[in-house]
């Protein structure tokens, strides 16, 4: 037998990880695909994005800037933070991870909650941790579940503020008491990768909680509202000890030059407006019209609304998806969140949203 024919043994662990499924984008058949699966923005990316991205076509022979000190630096202005407490990565999915590399080794616990996005619980159980999975109360984080589940061992918490794939938020009092319960040595990750389409009072992303502390994270997502999920670009606000720390486990140059000068563009506030603008028009709309025809809907401060389907008769979430498909509109199944009669829809175009409607309203009406 030639023994070289066997792979290393991965890491107790890596094995047991349920590898991370994307939305799906193809719709066999169908001419035009609206793809309303991975929260993506209809409105595509700034102009000067674009153009900042197009420039750098010229000097791609290069390294990029190890720091991605021109996007920190934009960032900081935009948020009104100090550069040295920002730390780019690969879209904040490499966050995520680096965070749970970087705290996280085998014996320590990492908690997560119901319908928390998956990513966390890859990254715990890929650094070696432990994930501990608590309750949601009604679709929405719980902060006294998630305290009740701290031990000795705990060393992160993951929320995402407002969470996916609910699309619901706690407020800032909530993070706060939570935060007040966990000890120092306990890093709370804040997730605010939508925090941009929330129109709460009581909502807060993050920034003060990490300036006054030493073991909040914020991050964030350029993927989403900057639409540049292309590029993958995400950062993190978290005290200087965390940057650090952090900065010594991740890759040398994380960030693509290319992404580092789009990215750059965060400066085009106008952009960001209308963009905000377009999604509370047609996040209430849409959810009104589903409502209208007899879906249940999650009440949602995101771009994008979770769509509960009847337990009876031929109209579950399954059929739904294949109908939607067949018509070119691409939802989001979301079983492995723990929602098995449910798709998640992003907020699209005024054509696509339509679409969605026009189509439910035909499924949920035929005999
Ligand atoms: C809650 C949440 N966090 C993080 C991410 C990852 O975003 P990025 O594209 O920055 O890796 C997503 C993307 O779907 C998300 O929904």
């Amino acid at each position: 037998m030639n023994l070289a024919l066997k792979s290393p043994e991965p890491r107790p662990g890596i094995l047991d990880i349920a590898a991370y499924v994307p939305g799906r984008e193809r719709a066999p058949g169908v001419a035009k695909v609206h793809k309303l699966s991975s929260n993506e923005t209809p409105l595509g990316a700034s102009p000067r994005a674009i153009e900042a991205f197009q420039r750098t076509a010229f000097n791609l022979e290069r390294y990029p800037d190890g720091q991605a000190r021109v996007l920190k630096e934009a960032i900081a202005a935009v948020h009104g933070l100090n550069p040295a407490n920002i730390l780019c990565g690969n879209g904040s999915d490499e966050l995520l991870g680096l965070l749970c590399h970087t705290y996280l080794g085998p014996g320590d616990e990492g908690i997560v909650t119901e319908h928390g996005f998956l990513v966390y619980k890859i990254q715990i159980t890929a650094a070696g941790g432990t994930p501990v999975t608590v309750r949601e109360a009604d679709a929405r984080v719980d902060v006294d579940a998630i305290l009740a589940a701290v031990t000795e061992r705990t060393k992160i918490v993951f929320i995402a503020n407002p969470a996916n794939p609910t699309g619901t938020y706690i407020p800032v009092d909530e993070v706060r008491r939570l935060h007040a319960r966990l000890s120092a040595g306990v890093l709370l990750v804040l997730d605010a990768a939508y925090a941009e389409y929330v129109r709460r009072n009581d909502y807060e992303a993050g920034i003060e909680l990490v300036s006054s502390n030493c073991n909040v994270v914020m991050t964030r997502t350029f993927s989403k509202i900057h639409g540049l999920a292309g590029l993958r670009i995400g950062w993190m606000y978290a005290p200087r000890q965390v940057v650090e720390a952090v900065d010594r486990v991740r890759g040398p140059f994380n960030l693509n030059a290319p992404a580092i000068a789009a990215g750059a563009a965060i400066r085009d506030q106008a952009f960001l407006a209308a963009a905000v603008e377009h999604n509370l028009v047609w996040l209430a709309r849409v959810s009104e019209a589903l409502t209208a025809i007899g879906l249940r809907i999650t009440p949602s401060v995101t771009n994008f609304v979770l769509i509960h389907f009847p337990e009876t008769g031929a109209k579950s979430a399954e059929e739904a998806d294949a109908f939607l498909t067949g018509r070119g509109f691409i939802l989001r199944a979301v079983s492995a969140y723990g929602f098995p009669n449910a798709l998640r829809m992003t907020i699209g175009s005024q054509e696509a949203n339509e679409g969605v409607i026009a189509a439910l309203t035909e499924f949920m009406g035929r005999k």
